[in-house]
């Protein structure tokens, strides 16, 4: 009965994850994953990356004052938690030809911690 029940607990989690949600993010933790962009990126001005001011809702590649790749600007993409989650884990898997030279974060919590402190930082 036990053991019944665990497997039942497992297979909800497995499917659960599976459903493709975000583990719920920690924004203090994020803080210092956003370490990790700042050698390119900074909130509120360019740098090397474009500013993640008023991220959340923006059409990718689209602030004016920035010189985005090609491949950015035409990709279509709206950044939201999802499109977020999917570049972060391999960007140049999802806009091939970006600019940006940059891994990913591979681990999916990473991300969920990461993205939730842009939420907070990036509002207007
Ligand atoms: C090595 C430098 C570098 C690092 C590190 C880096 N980026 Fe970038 N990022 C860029 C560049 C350059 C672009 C512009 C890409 C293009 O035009 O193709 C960019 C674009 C972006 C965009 C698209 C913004 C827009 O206005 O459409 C997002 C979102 C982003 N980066 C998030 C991050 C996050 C979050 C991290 C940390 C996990 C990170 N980047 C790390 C250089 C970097």
């Amino acid at each position: 009965m036990i053991v019944w029940a665990l497997a039942v607990l497992i297979a909800a989690a497995f499917t659960h994850g599976q459903a493709g949600e975000m583990p719920a993010g920690d924004p203090v933790r994020g803080e210092t994953i956003y370490h990790k962009c700042q050698g390119c990126h900074s909130i509120d001005r360019n740098r090397v990356g474009p500013k993640h001011m008023g991220l959340f809702g923006r059409k990718a590649g689209s602030l004016p004052d920035f010189n985005y790749s090609e491949a950015m600007k035409n990709s279509g993409i709206v950044w939201s938690e999802q499109t977020l989650d999917a570049f972060l884990a391999d960007p140049r898997a999802m806009v091939p030809g970006t600019k940006m030279t940059y891994a990913g974060v591979k681990n999916a919590q990473d991300r969920a911690d990461l993205i939730a402190y842009l939420k907070e930082a990036t509002k207007e």
